[in-house]
């Protein structure tokens, strides 16, 4: 069977004032039925093809990841607890190093959306074989515009059905190779979800990255567990670099190959890609809880608790109400509500 990894340890700040560190994305009711960590539970529920799943987070984020492991049923998982985050690299390889060397482990975000989750467990199911025979299978999306914070899969020959070599992985390309990537052809989105044996992604990591796998593996030797939590020796894990797993394995990885596929995914990375993916009324404004808009167009309105949220003449725009925060953003701007969680971590 297949190890389900799911990585929890991103705070989302894109997504303020909802998605906070104490509490973010993944744990908030975005889009979709419930939070996007039980959408990524759901997606391995199925115990006759994958084993019981294990997740790796923050001592900050274990009560959220209870909450919904019991809010969804799932009563075999364990969750790694890492003594401070050191990027996917490390939170990949303690997960590795939890089980059976020769266990398949699919990584996943827990932060992602997935509207056809049948398309991607075919593609799971394609990639089984050539994995199973040594290889590292990425999932490719196909790209719709030069994106500057993805990864980019330069696919090759095929090598089964629906497997091809991977020529180049490029993470996070310039804006000017992102597009000439894109106007090349032949380029997917690295989806950020991962196939791969436990044994062959560590014997990668110890290849490209010896400090990390040497710290992971102390780390995990000399790990203690209490009840489903897995405690990594802190002393030893805080030794990692604080790496990636795009630059620190996949870049310079052996045997990747990428196994296309449309999952009608997106890794919700903001209030604009929030909009786009959200239910419209007839001007086009996503509205949430108690919104009166009035000629109102194209804006994304969300009230929370017992507020009223109330607009009039205003298109284009971000309107977020949680607790005693309000922001107001246009649309195109979005991003840079990360300009504001700065702001307010340096002025408390
Ligand atoms: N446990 C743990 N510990 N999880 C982590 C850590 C950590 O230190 N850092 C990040 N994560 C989790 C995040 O919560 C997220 O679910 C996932 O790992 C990926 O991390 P991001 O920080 O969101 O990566 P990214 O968006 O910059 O880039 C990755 O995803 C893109 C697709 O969304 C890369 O894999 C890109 O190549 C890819 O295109
Ligand atoms: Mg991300």
């Amino acid at each position: 069977t297949i190890v389900p990894v799911i990585l929890s340890g991103g705070t989302g700040t894109r997504l303020w004032p909802v998605s906070t560190s104490e509490a973010p994305k993944q744990f908030q009711p975005l889009i979709g039925d419930g939070d996007m960590f039980r959408q990524t539970l759901a997606r391995v529920v199925d115990r006759t093809r994958f084993a019981p799943p294990l997740v790796v987070c923050g001592p900050a984020h274990v009560v959220h990841v209870e909450a919904d492991l019991a809010a969804s049923g799932v009563a075999d998982a364990a969750i790694i607890v890492e003594p401070a985050a050191r990027n996917t690299a490390p939170a990949i390889a303690l997960a590795a190093l939890a089980r059976d060397p020769a266990a398949l482990i699919l990584v996943m975000p827990a932060d992602h959306l997935m509207t056809d989750v049948a398309a991607f467990l075919r593609a799971v199911d394609t990639a089984r074989a050539p994995v199973e025979a040594g290889a590292l299978a990425t999932f490719g999306i196909a790209p719709a515009h030069p994106e500057t914070g993805y990864g980019y899969i330069a696919a090759g020959e095929a090598v089964a059905t629906g497997v091809h070599r991977v020529r180049r992985f490029v993470e996070k390309p310039a804006r000017d190779k992102a597009e000439a990537m894109l106007a090349e052809g032949g380029h997917y989105w690295n989806a950020g979800i991962f196939l791969m044996r436990a044994d062959r992604f560590l014997d990668e990591l110890e290849r490209q990255q010896p400090a990390i796998a040497r710290a992971c593996a102390a780390a995990m030797a000399a790990s203690r567990s209490d009840g489903h939590l897995i405690h990594p020796d802190p002393q030893a894990f805080l030794a990692s670099p604080s790496q990636s797993i795009d630059y620190a394995v996949m870049e310079g990885a052996e045997q990747l190959v990428v196994v296309p596929v449309d999952p009608g995914w997106s890794d919700v990375g903001g209030w604009a890609a929030l909009y786009d993916l959200a239910d419209k009324d007839e001007d086009g404004n996503v509205r949430m809880g108690h919104v009166v808009a009035l000629d109102a167009h194209g804006n994304y309105l969300r009230a929370d608790g017992g507020k009223r949220l109330a607009v009039v003449g205003v298109s284009d725009l971000i309107v977020v109400t949680l607790g005693d925060d309000v922001l107001i953003i246009p649309k195109d701007r979005a991003q840079e509500v990360k300009a504001i969680v700065e702001y307010l971590a340096a002025n408390p």
